[in-house]
């Protein structure tokens, strides 16, 4: 184990069970990296020790699978059509890190009648607890009723942006709207392909600027990723592990850890009653 794997203290206190945390990674515009974050975060999480699923809940463009160079047959949809188990949806990346690809899951689940949504999100988290100790959904881009369920019911929402001023924009106003819509108040930042630490230092005191006066959330900066020239490179080798870039993730991680505050409601209690109230 190296010093930040150590640096991740991801156990919950002493003498308390281990629960599963969700992450979920969101931005307001697209092509600013939360597909590489997602599956950076799974490795260093699976990496140290942590039995990881990445959830790829971005319908429109799955990409998961593509870095990975991994194709599943099934998905999500399958799982809860009865046409897959749990297992024929999962592809296992290496012996910590696994994902599904969600298809438009979380659509098809919203139409089933509320009984069956009831038996399918309480099997989805026996299955989830039992067998995970993370979960991380990467979600398309942009407001979606969908996408907005479930980093509303996260406990860690992490929306990453670039230092584009269009990115910038689009992730205030995904906060904004999240804020206002589903009264989510607590966020994460990323700032990624920056040149420095102090770029992402400016980008987020922009955000907060605006999230303090015009909404009631908090924004919390758990780090920034710098720009990284052989990432390209990686993703055509479809190996999306680029040294420098999880170096930066293992320290991100660390900081998220620090913020940890016990939840009054489960992630599944609070997306089942998302999606019933609808
Ligand atoms: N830190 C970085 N340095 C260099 N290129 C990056 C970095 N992060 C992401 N990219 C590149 O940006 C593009 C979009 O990344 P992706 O993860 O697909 O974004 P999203 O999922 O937000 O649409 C990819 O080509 C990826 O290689
Ligand atoms: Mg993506």
């Amino acid at each position: 184990m190296n010093l930040n794997q150590q640096a991740i203290h991801l156990k919950h206190r002493e003498g308390a069970s281990e629960s599963t945390r969700y992450i979920a990674i969101a931005s307001g515009k697209g092509g600013v990296g939360k597909t590489v974050l997602s599956l950076s975060v799974g490795k260093c999480l699976a990496d140290s020790g942590k039995k990881t699923l990445i959830i790829d809940a971005d319908f429109g463009l799955s990409n998961v699978h593509l870095m990975l160079g991994i194709t599943p047959s099934k998905n999500l949809v399958h799982f809860f059509l009865g046409e897959a188990t749990f297992e024929d949806i999962v592809v296992r990346v290496n012996e910590n890190l696994s994902f599904v690809s969600s298809g438009n899951g979380i659509y098809e689940l919203v139409k089933l009648p509320k009984d069956q949504i009831l038996s399918l999100v309480k099997r989805l988290q026996e299955l989830a607890e039992d067998n995970y100790s993370y979960v991380i959904f990467d979600t398309p881009p942009g407001i979606h009723d969908d996408t907005l369920t479930v980093v509303s019911s996260v406990d860690f929402p992490l929306v990453v942006t670039t230092p584009e001023p269009t990115a910038v924009a689009d992730a205030y106003a995904l906060i904004k709207i999240i804020n206002k819509e589903n009264q989510l108040e607590k966020f994460y930042l990323v700032v990624n392909k920056v040149e420095n630490n102090h770029e992402a230092i400016k980008v987020y005191e922009s955000i907060k600027l605006l999230t303090e006066k015009y909404t009631t959330a908090t924004l919390t900066f758990v780090g920034s990723i710098r720009y990284r020239k052989n990432l390209i490179r990686k993703i055509i080798e479809q190996d999306p592990f680029e040294k420098g870039f999880i170096e930066d993730v293992y320290n991100i991680l660390a900081s998220m850890d620090t913020e940890v505050k016990p939840r009054k409601l489960s992630f599944w209690d609070s997306l089942l009653s998302r999606l019933l109230r609808r």
